[in-house]
């Protein structure tokens, strides 16, 4: 039996209110294995330019590798916005927003508001800092994000996408139906793109 959204304990623990600093070793990731980010935004640039998909969404950002290749390519530092649990060390674009929410759980929050129908009511659950977010980026990328559980990924990427957005995590991962992505356009070696 799964719990009603008020009764889902997650709901108080997407927030982390008071983040550490990460010392997560697998933070710095794509600052040792530059190749990933790097193929990424290749992968990403080829198809989607920061003129048409200006508002950047940066899952389990670690150390922000990510927004560093995607500021290379021509994407605002302003538009960019990145999410992990705990803060960067010395973030690469300061001008970046910085985000720490617990996104596991939140993407718990969306599935189990998926199976129980009470979609439109999820904002209601969320501290308004996640649901301020919510819909508002036209790319949302994901790098080793440990989530090895694809309807995590394709939860988020549901909730934070606007219509039109695309998200690319970093490998090959199940079709997604069951969150509405209706289109499957490329897939490489460390890239995949779904159009919301
Ligand atoms: C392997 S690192 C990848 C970092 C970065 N994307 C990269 O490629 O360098 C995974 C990141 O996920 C973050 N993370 C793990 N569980 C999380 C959660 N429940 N909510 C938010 N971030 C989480 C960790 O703090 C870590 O920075």
């Amino acid at each position: 039996m799964i719990p009603k959204l008020d009764e889902w304990p997650y709901t108080l623990v997407v927030d982390v209110s008071e983040p550490l600093i990460n010392e997560d070793p697998y933070s710095y990731f794509s600052f040792q294995m530059p190749e990933y980010p790097v193929s990424v935004a290749r992968f990403v640039e080829s198809r989607i330019k920061p003129t048409t998909h200006p508002n950047v969404l940066d899952l389990f950002a670690g150390q922000g590798a990510m927004a560093l290749e995607l500021q290379k390519r021509g994407w605002e530092p302003g538009n960019m916005h990145c999410v992990d649990r705990s803060l960067p060390k010395i973030p690469p674009v300061p001008e970046s927003n910085f985000h720490t929410f617990n996104l596991v759980n939140l993407a718990t929050i969306i599935r189990t508001a998926g199976i129980r129908k009470q979609l439109e009511s999820l904002d209601s659950f969320l501290p308004k800092k996640v649901a301020d977010l919510r819909g508002k980026f036209d790319l949302v990328t994901a790098i080793q994000s440990e989530m090895h559980d694809d309807y995590t990924l394709f939860a988020l990427g549901w909730y934070f996408l606007a219509s039109g957005g695309v998200l690319v995590p970093d490998s090959h991962r199940l079709t997604p139906e069951v969150f509405g992505y209706n289109f499957f356009e490329q897939k490489t070696s460390h890239g995949l793109i779904y159009k919301k």
